[in-house]
């Protein structure tokens, strides 16, 4: 048996010039943890070109959803980002990654950081009822150097709190936190001096982080992921993976070189 499912597009949505989302079929046989990544890719000659991406789809939905960047002259997603309704694309049937709750040890606020397409999993991991049971509070940090970067905002604040499912848990419990770097907007700076400062959580109306209440999930490019974890790491507070539990789990943004 082969280790692909061949899925079909059923939409595709470009957000800016450099990043785009796409829906696939899903193989009903095709089990995640909501936070996870897969490989996906197309099939040419030969073997099929292949890349990590995190599921931004929830684990209880019929479709696949991806979020990518277009990298100029990327072998993959220079292909990719022509995709079209009805073409052809390969999914793995395994997934893995360390960006799920079990991994975290029990706490009352729970902060997902992520920056550029690093946003991708935590977007399942807010439609994850589970999520909503483990923390009183969810905080979601999307950096972005511009405005229009801001992906899924729509989604966030004005989708999924009207959800079937997870409408109320959002309404109560999920906070929304975009911020940019180069150009004005109502939040500015990057995560880790928003953090730093204290400037993030008095915005929110949250305590200052401590290790008794606050767990991170990370993800983000590699010197977002390097300043975060010195900084989480610097204060004591432990990485977690799937050995053991911890305060923050990390991982990075997989971006095509
Ligand atoms: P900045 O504009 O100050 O570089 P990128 O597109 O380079 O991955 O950046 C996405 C966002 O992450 C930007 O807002 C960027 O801020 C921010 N960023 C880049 N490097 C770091 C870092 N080392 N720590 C925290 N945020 C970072």
């Amino acid at each position: 048996m082969s280790n692909f499912n061949e899925e079909r597009v059923l939409s595709v949505h470009h957000w800016t010039d450099s990043l785009f989302s796409f829906r696939t079929t899903r193989d009903p046989s095709f089990r995640f943890r909501n936070g996870e990544f897969t490989m996906i890719g197309l099939k040419g000659e030969g073997k099929p070109l292949l890349r990590a991406y995190s599921v931004v789809s929830a684990n209880y939905e019929d479709e696949l959803e991806f979020f990518s960047i277009k990298v100029p002259n990327g072998p993959l997603t220079s292909k990719l980002q022509h995709l079209q309704v009805g073409d052809p694309i390969v999914v793995s049937r395994k997934a893995t990654g360390t960006l799920v709750l079990d991994n975290l040890m029990p706490g009352r606020h729970l902060y997902l950081l992520g920056t550029g397409t690093g946003l991708a999993p935590f977007l399942a991991i807010i439609k994850d009822p589970e999520t909503y049971e483990r923390f009183e509070k969810v905080v979601l940090v999307h950096g972005c150097r511009h405005v229009q970067e801001l992906a899924y905002g729509e989604t966030i604040t004005e989708t999924l709190p009207n959800h079937e499912l997870i409408g109320e848990m959002v309404r109560d419990q999920l906070v929304y936190y975009p911020t940019v770097t180069r150009e004005p907007f109502r939040n500015r700076g990057r995560i880790t001096d928003l953090m730093t400062s204290g400037k993030l959580f008095a915005d929110i109306g949250l305590p200052m982080m401590t290790k008794e209440d606050d767990r991170f999930m990370l993800c983000g490019s590699p010197d977002m992921i390097r300043d975060t974890r010195d900084l989480l790491a610097g204060a004591g507070y432990v990485e977690g993976n799937h050995g053991e539990a911890g305060h923050y789990v990390i991982e990075k943004a997989f971006v095509e070189k």
